[in-house]
């Protein structure tokens, strides 16, 4: 299977900051382009488009960020969201809302945005070279307030269970429990003990690392995407399930 490359975003729509963004005309002329900003005026609820579209967008930003092999300046606008299919109706929490594209330059990443209780999450994916015809990713979105979760705990307890490189990128509560989650869902869905699989980032600027999966200290056939906003963190996973990890 060709190598595949995940982002994902959640945005809490609980934080005040989300209501009424639609309406502020200086944030949406920075944000959006022109095609984007009637994507936006027209939309049945304004502020949901909005954020749809800012998941998408940083979702893709985190997908072409890996494709080309460092991150690009995220300029919002730069990053351009085009939906080839809207559910229409009152759509209902876990429900793929949008399904699209984002664009940068000639980068492209697909992206799928789903309602959840009080956010929305955007998965994308892309690939250097041609995409399979099936792509099964694995999104989770969680509390990050959970109770006997692996990622529940004061964020020193939390600290105990990475290794040296790994803490390297954790920094608050959120950056360990998001990677938590998912290290111990990788390592169930791949079959492998936890231990020998690690999450880390290449040295840079804190919270602007692309995450990379070892196992046993080497590139894994997986990737992951973490992302954490207000009371709730996600990530998605891919792993290639034609190799073996015994
Ligand atoms: C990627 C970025 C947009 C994430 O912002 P965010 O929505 O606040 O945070 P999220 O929780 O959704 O995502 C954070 C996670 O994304 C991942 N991530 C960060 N940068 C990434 C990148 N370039 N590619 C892939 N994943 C990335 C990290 O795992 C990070 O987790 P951590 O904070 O626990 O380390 C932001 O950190 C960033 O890099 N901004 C770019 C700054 C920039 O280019 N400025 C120039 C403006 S002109």
């Amino acid at each position: 299977m060709s190598r595949l490359v995940v982002g994902n975003d959640v945005v809490d729509l609980g934080q005040p900051r989300t209501r009424g963004r639609s309406e502020d005309e200086r944030f949406v002329a920075r944000v959006y382009d022109v095609d984007e900003r009637a994507t936006i005026r027209e939309a049945a609820d304004p502020d949901l488009e909005v954020w749809a579209h800012w998941a998408a967008k940083e979702a893709g930003f985190k997908v072409i960020s890996k494709l080309l092999g460092a991150p690009p300046a995220f300029v919002h606008r730069a990053f351009k969201v085009t939906w080839t299919e809207v559910l229409s109706g009152s759509p209902t929490v876990g429900e793929v809302v949008r399904r699209g594209a984002v664009t940068y330059e000639d980068q492209r990443a697909h992206v799928t945005v789903t309602l959840h209780p009080g956010g929305v999450h955007a998965v994308g994916f892309g690939a250097p070279d041609a995409l399979p015809e099936t792509v099964p990713l694995h999104p989770s979105v969680e509390p990050l307030d959970a109770t006997a979760r692996p990622w529940s705990g004061e964020l020193e307890e939390l600290r105990q269970r990475f290794t040296p490189q790994e803490l390297d990128a954790v920094y608050s509560r959120h950056s360990a429990a998001v990677r938590l989650g998912a290290r111990a869902e990788l390592a169930g869905a791949m079959g492998v003990d936890e231990s020998r699989l690690e999450i880390v980032c290449d040295p840079g600027p804190t919270s602007q690392r692309p995450p990379r999966v070892l196992l046993d200290g080497s590139p894994a056939p997986a990737d992951v995407s973490l992302s954490h906003d207000g009371r709730w963190i996600a990530w998605v996973l891919w792993w290639d399930p034609e190799t073996e990890t015994t």
